[in-house]
């Protein structure tokens, strides 16, 4: 949540702020700001509530110059989206600006005290305290500004990535951060810092991510980093495996459209690499084999679309191992005492591998000696970093904030994780742990097949885009696909909908069912579940009885289904477990049309943001 950019070198700051800003959107979008020092006029800021474009509007009318500086998009905690709450915020003395990603927790007794020692705050925000005290400490004498960010650090409390200028010394930019991301990226005689790489990717590959507790003071010609008590450390150098092509939209009207097209690939790139000569292997491996043996429970900790992944891998896992999985809302998990040990893997899954609730449920996991294994889709993010194992998804970026191709490379990943289990247990026979990832390497080319033929997708989404309310039904894994749809739609097209087991329907949820209300259906493949097949036929039955518009995904040929469906929309045979990865594109897009019919822009619904780094 909240993106942060900082530059020192030789170009003129405020573009390349700028156009990391807009890079980083996609983290909020409440309102943009940024701070530039000017050799004329000091410490020059602008800042507006809403979009970037009202900051462009905003700085149209200005002419700041400066080759250090540093900007932000908010998503709002503490105070309103206001012009007055957006950042930068500066010190009374107009010396220090800071932005700030996070919460600082305790923020009022720091005001308290400032305000007693006579500082008038002129904004809502926790994050303002810092700009105040980063400018008590200069005044009073901090041999530098990377000492005065130290100090202060000390007495934070909560999550932050900091950046802070001083007007008074115009060649120098000072960051720190305590679980919140940061990433410096090296150039040739110039830095950049961003809330990820996507910032400065047009510039730099050579990227450094920030460890936790850690200080960077940049200048041109390089970077020196501390702990908060001004101990030498090490950030993590690595090369940025994408280009800035990744991070544009190439052609489309929104990433997530091309996101939704680069599911192939997602998923193949995902699996490559992971059976070596019969053999199923992770990534960053440190449990190991006999460890894997010895589990008795896995839990998979996640949220929002990660966690419906989990619900998927569990059907998988489950079946594979004979292991009982358990998936838990991170959220809800770290707060009731779940019964872990030694002998517990938790599968934590986290596109950004940022999420405050996953990344606070793993450190609680640990804390517990359970095993952690991080299924995560940013390098070096936090979540990994904290986790003893590693699964990478390879989605590449994903920028809009519905999550899509990530969502497709978790279940994949998460399926992996299963089949290594099966292997380290032997619960499966080599040949038949080829073939269950056979049918998952198959998968991709299903999937381009869904994607050349959307028209009865389309057709669905423009007659049900003035609905209330839709709801989504499923069984076994075809329940969390359901789900997704569901949150698809809400998320997008802000319209009420609901997942359900189909099987759950007559204890409740049929009441819903009105005249023309669409429901859709995720039915089972007539072959491999075939008791499953005619008890969804039947559920369907039901509801069309009582009204019901349906709307059917099903395997093409699937007889019963057309004559169930108000709207059929037909997706190729796949075995049931890899199923998910080709039923969800068509839900997918699905909700990117109706949203798209209702006027929204499916990049950065609403009250969103895509990395949430807040509990
Ligand atoms: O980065 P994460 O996978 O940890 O994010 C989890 C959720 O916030 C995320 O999946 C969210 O639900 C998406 N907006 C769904 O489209």
């Amino acid at each position: 949540m909240c993106g942060i950019v900082g530059y020192v070198g030789p170009r003129p700051a405020l573009e390349v702020v700028v156009d990391g800003l807009r890079r980083l959107e996609y983290r909020g979008y409440d309102s943009a700001g940024v701070a530039v020092i000017d050799p004329v006029g000091g410490l020059r800021t602008a800042k507006k509530a809403g979009r970037i474009e009202n900051l462009d509007k905003e700085l149209a009318h200005q002419t700041i110059t400066g080759t250090t500086g540093m900007g932000h998009t908010r998503w709002a905690t503490h105070g309103a989206p206001t012009d007055r709450n957006a950042h930068p915020h500066v010190s009374g003395d107009g010396r220090v600006a800071v932005v700030h990603n996070g919460i600082i927790e305790n923020f009022r007794e720091l005001r308290r005290e400032l305000e007693a020692q006579g500082t008038e705050f002129r904004s809502e925000t926790d994050s303002e305290a810092v700009a105040h005290l980063v400018a008590a400490q200069l005044r009073g004498g901090a041999a530098s500004l990377a000492d005065a960010v130290r100090a202060v650090c000390r007495r934070l409390a909560g999550s932050f990535t900091l950046v802070v200028l001083d007007r008074d010394d115009p060649d120098v930019v000072v960051a720190a951060r305590r679980n919140s991301p940061l990433v410096l990226g090296v150039g040739d005689g110039e830095m950049f810092l961003g809330s990820d790489v996507a910032a400065f990717i047009e510039f730099t590959r050579e990227a450094v991510e920030l460890g936790q507790d850690q200080v960077v003071e940049l200048r041109r010609g390089g970077y020196t980093v501390t702990d908060f008590d001004g101990a030498p450390a090490h950030g993590r150098a690595y090369h940025v495996g994408w280009d800035l092509s990744a991070a544009e939209k190439g052609g489309y009207d929104y990433f997530m459209l091309k996101e939704i097209d680069e599911q192939p690939g997602a998923v193949a790139d995902t699996l490559r690499g992971h059976l070596v000569d019969g053999h199923i292997v992770l990534d960053e491996q440190r449990v190991d084999v006999q460890e894997l043996r010895e589990i008795d429970k896995v839990f998979v900790v996640a949220c929002g679309s990660s966690f419906h992944a989990g619900l998927i891998g569990k059907q998988a896992i489950e079946h594979w191992t004979r292991v009982p999985v358990e998936v838990e809302l991170a959220s809800e998990f770290r707060y009731r005492d779940p019964v872990l040990d030694r002998q517990t893997l938790v599968v934590a899954i986290s596109q950004s591998g940022e999420t405050a609730d996953t990344l606070e449920a793993l450190r609680y996991a640990r804390d517990q000696r359970a095993r952690v294994l991080a299924i995560c889709n940013t390098n070096g993010a936090q979540i990994p970093r904290e986790s003893d194992a590693v699964l990478y998804t390879h989605a590449g970026p994903e920028i809009g904030v519905a999550s899509t191709k990530a969502f497709l490379a978790q279940v994949a990943a998460v399926e992996l994780v299963g089949l290594a289990i099966a292997q380290a247990r032997g619960t499966k026979y080599g040949d038949e742990i080829g073939r269950e990832f056979d049918a998952l390497a198959a998968v991709p080319d299903k999937i381009a097949e869904v994607l050349a033929d959307l028209d009865p997708v389309r057709a669905v989404a423009r007659e049900i885009a003035a609905s209330k309310a839709v709801l989504f039904l499923g069984r076994h894994v075809g329940y969390p696909v359901a789900l997704e749809g569901a949150l698809k739609l809400k998320e997008l097209a802000y319209m009420h909908a609901e997942g359900f087991p189909a099987g759950e329907l007559k204890h409740g949820p049929i009441a819903l069912i009105e005249d023309g209300l669409p429901v859709v259906v995720i039915m089972p493949s007539p072959t491999a579940r075939s008791v499953l097949h005619q008890k969804v036929g039947s559920n369907i039955a039901e509801i069309k009885a009582r009204g019901a518009r349906t709307i059917v995904v099903a395997e093409a040929g699937d007889v019963a289904a057309r004559e169930h469906a108000d709207h059929l929309i037909e997706v190729p045979a796949t075995p049931t477990l890899a199923s998910p990865l080709v039923a969800t594109v068509p839900l997918q897009v699905l909700a990117a049309e109706i949203a798209q019919a209702r006027g929204y822009d499916i990049d950065k619904p609403r009250n969103l943001a895509k990395s949430v780094t807040v509990e």
